[in-house]
């Protein structure tokens, strides 16, 4: 499988930004993480950091055909994008969305994701293990629906 991962705003940042929630590890770090997970998987990943809506969206919109999942930490956008989601829903690829922290454990603002009803589930609270498990459920359900 050709699996896109997206990093949304402010995740570039991973390493120094507010540790407490987001942890120490740098965005590099992270995917190089997911990439040994992909190989061990034996599927193909590419991931990709935009603090812009409209590059996601442009990305979500390429992914239609070429790609057969999405893995999506939208980061803020999580909580406001309608276009984001109107994305994912557009080109109907599944997705799992995923958060370094626990968003239902934050602000009030956070608990609510405009994104969680177009995708196949959420991941939040594990950090970057949290995309290793995103991983190998998207495997796991695009294994069960090609049978
Ligand atoms: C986040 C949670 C969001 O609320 C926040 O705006 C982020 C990161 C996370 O991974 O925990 O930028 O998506």
């Amino acid at each position: 499988y050709r699996i896109l991962v997206l990093h949304g705003p402010n995740l570039n940042l991973l390493g120094t930004r507010e540790p407490q929630h987001y942890g120490r590890e740098t965005l590099a770090e992270v995917n190089a993480r997911i990439e040994r997970a992909a190989a061990a998987l034996g599927v193909s990943v590419d991931c990709r950091q935009s603090n812009h809506e409209g590059q996601l969206i442009d990305w979500i919109h390429e992914a239609r055909g070429e790609r057969d999942g999405l893995i999506l930490n939208p980061g803020a956008y999580t909580h406001t994008s309608y276009a984001i989601r109107d994305a994912v829903a557009a080109v109907g690829l599944p997705t799992v969305e995923v958060h370094l922290s626990n968003i239902h454990a934050r602000e009030p603002f956070r608990h609510v994701s405009v994104i969680a009803p177009v995708a196949l589930g959420q991941i939040a609270g594990f950090g970057p293990y949290g995309y290793v498990l995103a991983l190998h459920a998207l495997v796991q359900h695009l294994n069960e629906r090609n049978g």
